[in-house]
């Protein structure tokens, strides 16, 4: 199980990347934009706070193979670390996935609604898949049990691709992904931090110092003895 930040806000990038077990970030285009800067500078920005060795995912925007090939090679060129090209899952980016996966460059295969768009990126050699949970609920359909499925298809036809499930609105979504087969998720920022949001917790932590302080004194605000 891996998590992702699914952002381009480099200061929060950098919060999560210290207090949280993050393996990389994604991006999408409407995610780029929010930040409104070059966004070569933005990517180099986030490598240098996530590191090289962490993954960052970047998606191209071309409409043919040819231009997204070609977009996925100038991304590897130009930025330092571990890059993941990030291609849509239509017929253009089915082709582009084939030949970039090929030649062993990193595709995830995103935009992702339905098991077979999934098994079709598969079977083309992508790296990872994105099923959008969210954005396939609010079609009316059940983005749970469409990872459910992908992770079958794959374990079925022991395909090594591996399921990065996005597009999250709330924590129980996450929850029920983790539950039913994907690998890894990528989520925004703030619901990331709801992950360990439960009251009750620092409310306890809070009478365990009560407690404590009763007991050895109120200057004592740690275990360490002077
Ligand atoms: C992953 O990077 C996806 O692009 C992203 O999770 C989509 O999320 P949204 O449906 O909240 O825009």
């Amino acid at each position: 199980m891996r998590l992702f930040i699914d952002s381009a806000n480099v200061e929060q990038i950098r919060h999560l990347n210290e207090y949280y077990p993050i393996a990389g970030v994604t991006t999408n285009p409407s995610i780029i934009v929010k930040e409104n800067r070059p966004y070569l500078e933005l990517f180099r920005d986030i490598r240098e706070v996530i590191g090289n060795e962490k993954e960052l995912f970047i998606q191209v925007i071309g409409d043919t193979a040819e231009e997204m090939i070609e977009e996925a090679k100038y991304i590897l060129h130009e930025l330092p670390g571990n890059s993941v090209v990030k291609i849509p899952v239509t017929e253009e980016g089915l082709k582009a996935i084939k030949l970039l996966s090929a030649q062993n460059v990193p595709i995830l295969a995103t935009t992702i609604y339905t098991p077979l768009q999934a098994l079709m990126a598969a079977l083309a050699g992508a790296k990872y898949v994105a099923p959008y949970v969210n954005r396939i609920d609010n079609l009316t359909g059940n983005g749970v049990k469409v990872v459910a499925e992908i992770a079958q298809l794959f374990s079925t036809y022991q395909l090594p691709t591996e399921i990065i499930a996005a597009s999250f609105k709330n924590v129980q979504q996450v929850h029920d992904v983790c539950l039913s087969g994907s690998q890894t998720v990528t989520v925004g920022p703030d619901l990331i931090e709801k992950f360990i949001a439960f009251p009750a917790t620092p409310a306890d932590v809070s009478v365990f110092k009560k407690e404590w302080q009763k007991t050895y004194g109120t200057d004592k605000t740690n275990l360490i003895q002077s």
